[in-house]
C-alpha cells in the first residue's frame, strides 16, 4: 500500500458502494486522483471526484464579518480546516479479479494513494501498449492495448488549439513504432490542413541533435490535389454531389457511364471524361446534349477523374506504414468530399473483399464534422455514408476509424455513437459539452465539468480502452512538429524580415 491519505467519514449519502467521502489527514489529495481502501471485500479502487475544504470558524458569514481579523488572532482557526474528498468506487480487487463494488467500507477505514500496479491493472495498461502519456498524480504511463483503443473506433474531440493534432501525432508515432510481433496495422490520414506531412520529411542529421525520430522511411505523403480517380469506378451519386444534376441529366449520364463500363468489360479499356464527351456528341436531343456538355466541362475543371487511380493509394497501405493524404492544397470543398468518399469506400472494400488486399488499417479523419456531418442533406455530404459504414461494420474486418473534430455537435450521431473510446481534450462550448455528455457512455457529470478547465495537452480518455474515465497528460512528441505551426508573431516577423531582405536586394541592385 502507498501513502496513507485519510479516513472514511460518515455522511448522509455514504459510505455507500457508489459514494465515499474521506477526510484528508495526510498529504495532498487532488480531483482526478486514484485512491484505495483495504477492507473486508478486498481492495476498493476509487476515483476522487471532488475535494472540498471546510472550517467551522468560517461557517457563519455574520460572525466572520463582525469578528474579522481578530478571529484568526484569537482562535486556532488553522487547526480546524479540513479537506474532505468525495470519491467514486470503481471496483474491488479480490484474489486478483476486479469486481463491481457492492458493499461499502466502514466509516473510519483508512484511505491510501492507489498502488501503481493496481492502477495499471484497473486501466488495462499494457507494457507494450500504445504510450499516449502519463497519468496526472501517479507515476503511471498510459500504455493502451491497440485493439481496445482502435478496433471499435476512436474519437478525438477538443476545441481548436487544445492539442488534437499533437495528440494524434503521438498516436501515429506509436503505431509506426510497433514491432512486427506486436501486430502492425496500416495507417491512412486524411490531412485537411497538411499538419501530418512533416512525418514524411527526413530529419536533418537524422535528428541526432534534436532527439527527434525520423519517420520519413515509414511515411508516404500524397498531394491530394494531384490524385486522379478512375472514372469507371465513380457512381452517378458521387458525381451528383459535385455538380448539380436534374433527374433527366442523371439518367442520361448514368446511361453513358454504363455503356462505357460495358465496353470496358468487353475489352476496350478504361475510359475518362474525353470518352464521355464523345458519347455526349452522339446524343440526339440537343437540349440534353448541351446541358451534358456543360456538366462534363464542370467536371473537367475539378481535375479529379482519370482512366485509372493515380497514384493507387492502396498500394501504399502496408503494416507499420503511414499514408498521409494532404488535402490542404485542394480549394474545392466538393473535390475534398469526393476524394474522401471514394478512398474510404475503396479502402474498406479492399479490406472486406475475399482477397483482403490490404492489412488491417486505421483511417484518421481530421475535421471529421465536414465529412461526416449531422443533418446535412446526403448530396452535400457524399463521404458520410462510406465513413458511417466503416464506423458500423469496420470492426469485423479490421477497419478502424479515428474521427477528429472540434465540433462534436455537428458530427454525425451514428458515427460518434460507434466510437467506443473517446479522447477528449479541452472543450468549452456548452452545446458541444452537452453533446459529449449524451454520446459518451460512462462519462459522469464530474468529468464533464472538468473538461472545460483542461489545459493544452491535458486529456480525458473514456470508454472501451480504459477501465474508468482517466485524466492524463499527453506525452511529448518525437516526430518533428508541423511546419504549419508558426504563431501569428512568428509569421508577422517572418513577413517583415522578407520584405526588408527584398528592399535590401533592390537597393543593392540599383
Ligand atoms: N501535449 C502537448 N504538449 C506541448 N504542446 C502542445 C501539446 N498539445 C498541443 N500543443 C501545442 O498547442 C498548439 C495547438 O495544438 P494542436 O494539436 O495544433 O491543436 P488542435 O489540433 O486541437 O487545433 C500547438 O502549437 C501545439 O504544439
Ligand atoms: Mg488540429
Amino acid at each position: 500500500m502507498c501513502e496513507h491519505l485519510g479516513t472514511v467519514v460518515s455522511t448522509i449519502e455514504g459510505p455507500s458502494p457508489s459514494k465515499i467521502s474521506f477526510v484528508v489527514n495526510n498529504g495532498k489529495v487532488h480531483k482526478g486522483m486514484f485512491v484505495e481502501i483495504d477492507y473486508s471485500e478486498g481492495v476498493m479502487m476509487l476515483l476522487v471526484e471532488d475535494v472540498v475544504k471546510t472550517n467551522r470558524y468560517f461557517e457563519r458569514p455574520d460572525s466572520v464579518k463582525v469578528i474579522g481579523e481578530e478571529l484568526e488572532k484569537n482562535f486556532p482557526c488553522a487547526d480546524w480546516e479540513f479537506l474532505v474528498a468525495n470519491a467514486k468506487p470503481l471496483g474491488v480487487f479480490f484474489n486478483g479479479v476486479i469486481q463491481r463494488a457492492t458493499f461499502p467500507p466502514s466509516p473510519g477505514a483508512k484511505v491510501f494513494c492507489a498502488d501503481n500496479k493496481r492502477i495499471k491493472k484497473f486501466l488495462s495498461v499494457q507494457e507494450d501498449g500504445l504510450n499516449l502519456g502519463r497519468l496526472q498524480f501517479h507515476d503511471v504511463e498510459l500504455k493502451l492495448n491497440l485493439s481496445k483503443l482502435l478496433q471499435k473506433h476512436l474519437s478525438v474531440i477538443a476545441t481548436s488549439g487544445a492539442g488534437k493534432s499533437y495528440c494524434v501525432s503521438v498516436l501515429l508515432e506509436e503505431l509506426l513504432s510497433r514491432k512486427k510481433e506486436q501486430g502492425q496495422i496500416g495507417v491512412v490520414v486524411f490531412d485537411t490542413h497538411g499538419e501530418y506531412t512533416c512525418f514524411g520529411d527526413p530529419l536533418v542529421n537524422n535528428g541526432e541533435l534534436s532527439g527527434l525520430v525520423d519517420f520519413s522511411s515509414r511515411t508516404k505523403v500524397i498531394d491530394g490535389s494531384k490524385i486522379k480517380i478512375a472514372l469507371s469506378k465513380v457512381s452517378v451519386h458521387m458525381i451528383s454531389s459535385m455538380v448539380e444534376l436534374t433527374p433527366n441529366q442523371k439518367r442520361a449520364l448514368g446511361r453513358i457511364l454504363n455503356k462505357l463500363r460495358e465496353e470496358m468489360r468487353s475489352g476496350s479499356g478504361p475510359f475518362d471524361l474525353i470518352d464521355v464527351k464523345n458519347e455526349v456528341n452522339n446524343i440526339d436531343n440537343e437540349k440534353t446534349q448541351s446541358s451534358l456538355f456543360g456538366i462534363v466541362s464542370d467536371l473537367e475543371e475539378l481535375n479529379i477523374f482519370g482512366k485509372i487511380d493515380e497514384p493507387s493509394i492502396i498500394d501504399f497501405v502496408k503494416p507499420g506504414k503511414l499514408v498521409v493524404i494532404d488535402l490542404n492544397l485542394i480549394i474545392s470543398e466538393k473535390k475534398k468530399q469526393v476524394l474522401v468518399a471514394y478512398l474510404s469506400d475503396k479502402l474498406f472494400k479492399e479490406r472486406r473483399g475475399f482477397g483482403k488486399k490490404i492489412p488491417p488499417f486505421a483511417l484518421f479523419v481530421e475535421e471529421a464534422h465536414n465529412f461526416i456531418p449531422e443533418g446535412t442533406a446526403s448530396e452535400h455530404a457524399v463521404a458520410r455514408s462510406y465513413l458511417r459504414t466503416i464506423a458500423r461494420e469496420g470492426r469485423k474486418f479490421g477497419a478502424s476509424l479515428v474521427v477528429i473534430s472540434q465540433r462534436p455537435k455537428r458530427l454525425d450521431t451514428t458515427t460518434l455513437a460507434n466510437c467506443n473510446t473517446n479522447l477528449i481534450l479541452r472543450v468549452t462550448n456548452p452545446y458541444d459539452l452537452d453533446h459529449i455528455a449524451q454520446s459518451c457512455e460512462g462519462l459522469d457529470r464530474a468529468s464533464i465539468n472538468s473538461i472545460s478547465s483542461l489545459r493544452v495537452g491535458e486529456a480525458l480518455i473514456v470508454g472501451e480502452a480504459v477501465g474508468a474515465p482517466t485524466f492524463f497528460k499527453v506525452r511529448k512528441r518525437t516526430s518533428q512538429p508541423s511546419r504549419h505551426e508558426t504563431t501569428l508573431e512568428e509569421s508577422a516577423k517572418e513577413f517583415v524580415a522578407r520584405e526588408e531582405q527584398l528592399n535590401d536586394d533592390v537597393n543593392t541592385f540599383l
